[in-house]
C-alpha cells in the first residue's frame, strides 16, 4: 500500500516510543522507504539502533550533525518526505510547533516540510485536557495539520482517562488514509453536524447530546481529501475548521433551508446531523412561568426530514446518512437506508461504550444500497471519517 512512500517518523521523548519501533515495522512491511528522526528525550526511552535495525537507514537525531547533514540534511528530509509522522507526540512537540518553535531536527523538519504530518499525540490525562494543550492541538488542526487521538486507557503515570498512544496499526492505519488523499478535489462535499435546538421560549429549547466531533471530523477529512467542503452545523462549541465554508443553524427548519440551499452544489451529502424529528407548536414569546399546575403538556409537531427530502431529489449525489439507534441496529438502519433513498448509511449504537454522542471515538457498521455491511471497530472519529470517505470515493464515479 505504501509502496515508494517517503515517511518520516518522528519520535519525542514518551514511554509510549516503544511503540514507534512496531509502528516502523508496519511502515516498512508495506513497502515504504522510512526515516526516523528522534528528539533528545527519546532517546532516554529508546535507543535509535533498534529503528536503524527495523527501517535500515541511519536515525536523524542532530540538527547540526555534520555527517548526517552531508547524507541527508534537515530540508532534505522536509522535502522528500511523503508524510511527516510524529508518534508518540509529546505535548511539548505539539506545543513547539504549534508556536512556530523548531529548535531541533524534528521541529525543524516538520516547519519545513510541505508534506502532511499526522501527529499522533501520547501523554498524561491531565495534560490532554489541558486548555493550553487543546488551543495548540485546535491552532494546529485549523492550519490542517492532522491528528490521531489518543485512546482511553491505564497511562504510565498511574492515571486512567485519555493520553494512550493508540495501536501502533491504527496509527498506521491513519497514515494510509492520509496518503490516499486528495482523491476528492473537484467534489464539493456537504456535511451536517451537531444538534438542532428547537425552542420552548427564550430560555429553554429541547435537544440531543450530539457535540458535532462526527460531522467536523467528517468536513476535516473531506477537506484534506482536496474536496470543497460546505458544513452546515448546529450549536456546538467546536472551532469552526479552516478552509471549510461553515453555515451556523440553531433548528431543523433553518437546518432544513440552508442544507436544501447548498445541496445543489454538492457531489457528496453526509448527514451525521442529529435533527430534533419534532419542534414546540408555540414557542413561548416571554420565559414560561410555572404557575400552580402540577404538570404541563407541551404539543409538538413534525420537522420537516431533510435528508428523506434530499433522498426525493437526489440525482447524481452520493447521499450517506446516519443512524443513531439504542436498539435493533441494523433493522433501523436498513429501513433508513432504503426509505430515504441513500446509497450508504453509517449505524452506530449510541448506547454502547465508545460510540455515538460526544466522546472522541465511535463504532460504526457502514450498510451500502447493495446490501452490504461493513463493521468496524472502535477506532477515533477522524479514523472513522478517513474510512467513510475512502468508502464513499470508491462509489463516485470514475473520471
Ligand atoms: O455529534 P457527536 O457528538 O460526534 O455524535 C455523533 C452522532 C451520534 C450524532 C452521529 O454519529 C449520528 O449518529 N448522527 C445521526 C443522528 C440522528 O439524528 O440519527 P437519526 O437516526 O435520528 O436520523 C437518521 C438520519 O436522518 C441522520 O442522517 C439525520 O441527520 C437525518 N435526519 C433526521 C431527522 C430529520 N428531521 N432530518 C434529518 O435529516
Amino acid at each position: 500500500m505504501l509502496q515508494g512512500k517517503c515517511i518520516v517518523l518522528g519520535v519525542s521523548g514518551g514511554i509510549a516510543a516503544y511503540k514507534a519501533a512496531e509502528l516502523l515495522r508496519l511502515l516498512v512491511k508495506s513497502g515504504a522507504e522510512a526515516h526516523v528522526v528522534m528528539t533528545r528525550s527519546a532517546r532516554e526511552f529508546i535507543a535509535p539502533l533498534t529503528f536503524q535495525t527495523l527501517s535500515g537507514n541511519p536515525v536523524h537525531t542532530e540538527l547540526f550533525d555534520l555527517i548526517q547533514e552531508q547524507e541527508i540534511g534537515h530540508i532534505s528530509l522536509a522535502d522528500r518526505a511523503d508524510l511527516v509522522l510524529v508518534a508518540p507526540a509529546t505535548a511539548n512537540l505539539v506545543g513547539k510547533v504549534a508556536n512556530g518553535i523548531a529548535d531541533d531536527l524534528l521541529t525543524t523538519t516538520i516547519m519545513a516540510t510541505r508534506a502532511k504530518v499526522l501527529f499522533a499525540p501520547a501523554m498524561n490525562s491531565n495534560m490532554w485536557n489541558n486548555p493550553v494543550y487543546r488551543q495548540n492541538q485546535a491552532k494546529l488542526e485549523d492550519l490542517g495539520y492532522h491528528f490521531i487521538e489518543p485512546v482511553y486507557g491505564d497511562l504510565a503515570c498511574g492515571w486512567q482517562g485519555p493520553g494512550k498512544l493508540p495501536d501502533p496499526q491504527e496509527i498506521f492505519n491513519a497514515a494510509q488514509v492520509l496518503l490516499g488523499s486528495s482523491e476528492l478535489s473537484g467534489k464539493t462535499v456537504l456535511v451536517t453536524a451537531g444538534p438542532t435546538r428547537e425552542e420552548l421560549d427564550p430560555v429553554r429549547f429541547l435537544s440531543n447530546y450530539s457535540s458535532g466531533k462526527m460531522g467536523y471530523a467528517i468536513a476535516r477529512a473531506a477537506r484534506n481529501r482536496g474536496a470543497r467542503v460546505i458544513l452546515v452545523s448546529g450549536p456546538v462549541s467546536l472551532t469552526e475548521p479552516a478552509g471549510v465554508e461553515t453555515v451556523h443553524v440553531v433548528s431543523a427548519q433553518e437546518m432544513y433551508r440552508a442544507v436544501m440551499e447548498k445541496a445543489v452544489q454538492a457531489d457528496v451529502i453526509i448527514k451525521a446531523a442529529a435533527v430534533a424529528d419534532f419542534r414546540p407548536v408555540r414557542r413561548g414569546e416571554q420565559k414560561t412561568k410555572k404557575g400552580p399546575a402540577e404538570a404541563m403538556t407541551v404539543e409538538l409537531q413534525r420537522n420537516p426530514d431533510i435528508l428523506a427530502e434530499l433522498g426525493r431529489q437526489k440525482g447524481h449525489r452520493i447521499l450517506v446518512g446516519f443512524a443513531a439507534e439504542t436498539e435493533e441496529l441494523l433493522k433501523h438502519a436498513r429501513e433508513k437506508l432504503t426509505g430515504k433513498n441513500l446509497d450508504m448509511i453509517v449505524a452506530n449504537d449510541v448506547t454502547q461504550e465508545g460510540a455515538g454522542f460526544d466522546g472522541d471515538t465511535n463504532i460504526v457498521r457502514l450498510l451500502t444500497a447493495d446490501g452490504k455491511i461493513e463493521e468496524l471497530p472502535q477506532m477515533s472519529k477522524d479514523l472513522v471519517a478517513g474510512l467513510l470517505l475512502d468508502r464513499i470515493t470508491a462509489l463516485l464515479p470514475k473520471g
